[in-house]
């Protein structure tokens, strides 16, 4: 039987270099995957399919039995958290998410007593999953960053580059500052709840991070983080916490060190040098453009071999740098497994 530390991905985040790296990618199941399609059918609406355990753990495995990755992320979504918080959350389809949009009134009525209850589900495709994975492949559990969540809150829907939350901060700082401390709370609780049940690691999915200035980073996304790794540590210690910040740029320099995640995630942004720099300090993940995943070919081929050439001789987790897309050939995934196992390089 393998232990959980003898997992590949497990010992990358422990700062080991494992050659080849282990690899996942983010949105692993998804659109892009005709079976995925299929099951999503079979669902009343995507939440449905988040909180019925046989299907999220169908289109969990889905990815895995077809590719062998060497981690499995939970199905669910980041937005399960307001929806347990009772923000009427919808995703209405080729539209995105939608919510009813918070006041600053609101704030102080956010009530998760229920939380957990609401999210049985979620620990139920937990459980389920660590006993159908194979022995080998690490479960990751996840959920979003304070500020990223809040900026759905606060928007009710998805924008480019979450002008009403960056003005609901500037103008409501207190309030604002609640409903990221609560976050914060409910979050930490969340993903310990999910480790409980199975969880091998956790990641913290910060996607807009890139539309904070320097200080407001360092407020609303660097101090939730650093607060939950810490209530993690204190709580479930020796499980490790990927963050990914997407877009923070020349931020990231010191968000190991400021947040005590364990893997710092990259996107394809990330300057090799700075990544390089990064890595000294443990365990990066990414970070190749999920377009080459569209584009297929040569451009995949380059796309692979640059984060090898940049990364490859410490500890990494090959991953995209985000999501990958709905256009994305599934042949592609096959090309790229084989090619980051060395099966085919030229
Ligand atoms: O395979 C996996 O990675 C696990 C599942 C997963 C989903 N969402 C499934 C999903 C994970 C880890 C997420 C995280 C998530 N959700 C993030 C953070 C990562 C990121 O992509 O930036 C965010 C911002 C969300 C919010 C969200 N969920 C949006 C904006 C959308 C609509 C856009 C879209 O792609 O349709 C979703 C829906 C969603 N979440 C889908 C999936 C597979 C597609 C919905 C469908 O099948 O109808």
């Amino acid at each position: 039987m393998t232990k959980a530390a003898d997992r590949k991905v497990m010992k990358v985040l422990a700062g080991e270099t494992v050659s080849p790296p282990p690899v996942w990618l983010m949105r692993q199941a998804g659109r892009y995957l005709p079976e995925y399609r299929k099951t999503r059918a079979t669902a009343k609406g995507f939440l449905d399919l988040c909180y019925t355990p046989d299907l999220a753990v169908e289109v969990t495995l889905q990815p895995i039995r077809r590719y062998g990755f060497d981690a499995a992320i939970l199905f669910s979504d980041i937005l399960v958290i307001p929806d347990a918080l009772d923000r009427n959350v919808h995703f209405v389809q080729g539209e995105g998410p939608k919510m009813d949009p918070i006041s600053p009134e609101a704030v102080s009525d956010l009530d998760a007593s229920g939380m957990h209850e609401h999210l049985a589900p979620v620990y139920e495709t937990v459980r389920r999953l660590r006993a159908e994975l194979p022995e080998e492949t690490t479960l990751l559990g996840f959920c979003g960053a304070p500020w990223t969540v809040a900026t759905y809150m606060i928007a009710g829907h998805g924008t480019p580059d979450q002008a009403p939350a960056r003005l609901f901060a500037m103008q409501h700082p207190e309030e604002f500052g609640m409903l990221i401390d609560h976050l914060t709370e409910i979050s930490a609780d969340y993903l310990i709840s999910q480790i409980d049940v199975g969880a091998d690691a956790v990641q913290i999915f910060d996607s807009w991070a890139g539309v904070l200035g320097e200080v407001e980073f360092a407020q609303y996304s660097v101090r939730p983080v650093r607060r939950m790794v810490e209530k993690i540590n204190r709580e479930r210690p020796g499980v490790p916490v990927i963050g990914f910040a997407k877009g923070a740029g020349a931020l990231l320099e010191t968000y190991r060190s400021d947040t005590g995640v364990n893997c710092v995630g990259l996107d394809w942004t990330v300057p090799g040098g700075l990544a390089r720099r990064i890595q000294k300090g443990g365990a990066v993940q990414g970070n190749m453009d999920p377009l080459r995943m569209v584009a297929g070919g040569r451009a995949l081929d380059e796309g692979v071999d640059r984060v090898i050439e940049t990364l490859g001789d410490g500890p990494l987790i090959f991953n995209l740098g985000h999501g990958i897309t709905p256009q994305a050939d599934p042949e592609n995934v096959t090309r790229l497994m084989n090619r980051v196992r060395g099966v085919s390089r030229s």
